[in-house]
């Protein structure tokens, strides 16, 4: 697993934004041979939207070839309801992008038959020749996607029902009520996200620092889904330097040293100036 570790938010999302484009920019993705991009909600991915959606209105990048997965979407919100990830993905990213309508997908949480839904969604992924970089969030216990602790590290795209931890984190969109939460979400599952050619995942602050050392430190484990990327031959982790408060000093000093030797966080910081 490679591990970055940027000094605060902003460098860390700077750092993210220019590894995925580059990624986009070497596949040179064209309509015969898209590039095929998972994408997270949540506040982690912000910056790293917004540096995507400069470089795209700099003329550096293109997402005219780019097809995106969402992982997840509440189950019985409205589409048009302001803290559905559709509206989410839309305000924060896809309006402000080139990308084609018709090769954005994002899980249907007002489907009637849910669990057709969910194989669908897997279904296509296959015919689109499987996600080539998977970008994601982590939970504050560990989750990714909505694979809440116990999920299945083998499980595929379904209905999960939400912990009262979640739905305790994510009142904060809804007006701090957890009753305006929903209770449950479709969400692609922990294998979906292991299938892709790429994983990146993002992690900041103080209330991630458990969840990093969980993820890094401890044993794969079903309680901290996101763990599963220990097994991933392409696994990359972009943290900052408070998600890294609960890691071990030599856990830490080991990624500081390996990317301050290969150049790793300013190879990608400097890119596109
Ligand atoms: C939700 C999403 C996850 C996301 C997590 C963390 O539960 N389903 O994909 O990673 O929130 O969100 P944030 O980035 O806002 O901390």
């Amino acid at each position: 697993m490679r591990v970055t570790i940027a000094k605060d938010y902003d460098e860390m999302s700077l750092w993210a934004g220019n590894y995925v484009a580059r990624r986009i920019i070497d596949f040179k993705p064209t309509a015969e041979k898209p590039l095929v991009l998972g994408c997270p909600t949540g506040s982690s991915p912000i910056g790293l939207y917004k540096r995507l959606i400069e470089l795209n209105k700099k003329g550096v990048l293109s997402f005219q070839n780019v097809i995106t997965f969402n992982m997840d979407e509440y189950v019985g919100l409205p589409e048009s309801h302001p803290e559905s990830y559709h509206s989410f993905m839309f305000t924060n990213f896809f309006n402000h992008i080139d990308i084609k309508r018709e090769n954005i997908h994002i899980l249907n949480g007002n489907a009637p038959d849910l669990n057709a839904e969910c194989k669908h969604y897997e279904e296509m992924i296959v015919a689109a020749g499987g996600i080539d970089l998977f970008m994601g969030g982590i939970g504050e216990d560990g989750h990714i996607a909505f694979n809440e602790p116990g999920s299945s590290l083998g499980s595929r795209t379904r209905i999960k029902t939400l912990t009262s931890n979640t739905i305790l984190a994510n009142s904060r969109f809804f007006d701090n009520d957890i009753n305006k939460v929903p209770k449950q979400a479709l969400t692609v599952g922990v294998q979906t996200v292991m299938d892709a050619r790429e994983v990146l995942i993002l992690c900041n602050g103080p209330k991630k620092a458990r969840a990093l050392h969980h993820a890094i430190e401890n044993g794969v484990n079903h309680m901290w889904t996101v763990s599963a990327l220990q097994m991933h031959p392409h696994g990359i982790i972009a943290c900052d330097e408070e998600a890294c408060n609960e890691l071990k000093i030599s856990t830490y000093q080991y990624f500081k040293d390996k990317q301050s030797i290969e150049g790793i966080l300013g190879r990608y910081t400097e890119m596109f100036k």
